[in-house]
């Protein structure tokens, strides 16, 4: 199975999450998971994987991140239908305690709108906000990380979100 890591980030934190997301599946499937910044990368790309992972954190209150935004309207020539799709975002639920990971939920809405099938949703217990595009269904759409107040959650929290991930779609 080919791993496609789709990431967009400003200040870092989710380019650190996205190669922590790639060394976990390293363990299990050694080689098969790439990270594409969408800096550069275009979604255009994800054909080439069997499996997409789309991290984007919400930034300028509510918003995509910057690179995200600028290709969010590429992803209308991806082809969706069928394809397996997980999201993970990054926030902060105390200094945007209304539009905490708005960004994951928007490209989440998009995508799924389009056909993908959606692995790897979570819980929201454990954090504390208000408002969030990103919950869908009493669960997040996908793994919400906060480096900005729990940064001593984000390790544990990128495995356990692997192992579902992997026990979601049969990887041993
Ligand atoms: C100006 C500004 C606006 C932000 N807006 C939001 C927001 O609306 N919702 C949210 O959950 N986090 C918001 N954040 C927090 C960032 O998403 C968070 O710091 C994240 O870890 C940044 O990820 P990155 O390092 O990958 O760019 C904002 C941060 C800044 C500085």
């Amino acid at each position: 199975m080919k791993i496609g890591i789709f990431v967009g980030s400003t200040t870092g934190n989710s380019a650190g999450a996205a190669e922590a997301i790639q060394k976990e599946f390293n363990k299990k499937l050694p080689g098969a998971t790439t990270v594409l910044n969408v800096k550069v990368a275009s979604p255009s790309q994800m054909s080439a994987y069997d499996f997409v992972i789309i991290g984007c954190p919400t930034w300028n209150v509510g918003e995509l991140q910057e690179d995200w935004a600028a290709q969010f309207s590429a992803l209308d020539a991806v082809n969706f239908s069928g394809r397996k799709v997980a999201f993970f975002g990054c926030g902060d639920q105390v200094g945007y305690i209304n539009n905490f990971q708005d960004a994951m939920g928007i490209l989440g809405n998009k995508v799924v709108a389009m056909g993908a099938e959606v692995y790897g949703f979570w819980s929201y217990e454990g954090y504390d906000f208000a408002l969030s595009e990103g919950v869908v269904d009493d669960h997040f759409v996908g793994l919400a990380l906060d480096d900005d107040n729990q940064s001593q959650k984000t390790q544990g929290r990128i495995e356990a979100w692997v192992k579902q991930l992997c026990a979601e779609l049969g990887i041993p």
